[in-house]
């Protein structure tokens, strides 16, 4: 059984259709990217799942139970990185974490200890007693994510969760992700960074304009466009051509006089490929 099952999920915005028809499934523990351009509808998709959006087309299953966004049972699985900060800023760190374990029915000493484990997770144990809005932007977002993992959810949605995070912060956020499926959870993420995608999902979903255009693991969909790719650095651009091996690639690249360069396959070509942002030769 999926842990989470999409059927047919179709959302308009007045006239602007956000969401045209799409399903997908996650397994447990899986680690699923959802990738797309700006308003291809990853948020929308992601607040359907999570509650958030109470009226839409379609159907969503949480272990085979049918979604509704009052459950609180599902809900109680569920913990989620909103792609923009929702903190109540006029609380410190502390009461943010408390308020949430609060509303998720966690109390007393449990309460304390989680909300010392998840300041230490996210390295904000000295700014417990600051208010939220004087943090800087890297550690709102980190206290986002902590609060996310208050009530140990076992499906954790992080909507570009990286966003704003200095190198060192964001690799340790990788580290932790990948943690999260060696402990079983699953994970849906959304990024616009295509490379943390390939590294931490073991399944990609690329959406454009409210559809699915392509779905399968990184390693399918980089194979699905070949194994190398021929860059011409022309004057109007950089035009690709993919090619199954190195050689046949080199070969063809001897026929440019501008210069060119042939390099692996990378999600990132597959991402443009589907969405249909660059030009070939
Ligand atoms: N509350 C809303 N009211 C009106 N239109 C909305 C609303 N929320 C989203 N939309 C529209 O729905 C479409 C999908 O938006 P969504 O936020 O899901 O995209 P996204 O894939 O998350 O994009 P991004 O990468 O920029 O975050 C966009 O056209 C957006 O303008
Ligand atoms: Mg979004």
């Amino acid at each position: 059984m999926s842990e989470i099952e999409v059927v047919d999920l179709k959302k308009n915005f007045g006239n602007i259709e956000a969401l045209k028809g799409i399903s997908f499934s996650v397994g447990r523990g899986e680690t699923l990217a959802l990738l797309g351009p700006n308003g291809a509808g990853k948020t929308t998709t992601i607040k359907i799942l999570t509650g958030l959006i109470l009226k839409y087309e379609g159907r969503v299953f949480y272990r085979g139970r049918l979604f509704y966004p009052y459950d609180r049972r599902i809900k109680s699985l569920i913990g989620m990185v909103p792609q923009h900060n929702n903190l109540d800023k006029e609380l410190t760190v502390y009461q943010n974490l408390k308020l949430h374990g609060l509303l998720f029915g966690l109390s007393g000493k449990d309460l304390e200890i989680r909300i010392d484990a998840v300041l230490d997770m996210a390295g904000m144990r000295e700014h417990k007693a600051r208010k939220a809005d004087y943090l800087s932007g890297g550690m709102k977002r980190r206290l986002v994510i902590a609060r996310a993992l208050l009530h140990e959810p076992e499906i954790l949605f992080l909507d570009e969760p990286t966003v704003g995070l200095d190198p060192a912060v964001r690799r340790s956020l990788w580290d932790f992700v990948v943690r999260l499926r060696t402990e079983g959870k699953t994970v849906i993420l959304t990024t616009h960074y295509i490379e943390e995608a390939d590294m931490l999902s073991d399944r990609v979903v690329i959406m454009d304009r409210g559809r699915i255009v392509a779905e399968g693991s990184p390693k399918e969909l980089k194979g699905s466009l070949g194994r190398f790719v021929l860059e011409v650095h022309t004057p109007q651009g950089i035009k690709e051509e993919f090619f199954s091996s190195r050689e046949e690639a080199i070969a063809m690249a001897k026929e440019f006089s501008f210069p060119v360069r042939v390099r692996e396959v990378n999600l990132e070509d597959v991402f443009l490929r589907y969405t249909g942002r660059r030009i070939e030769v």
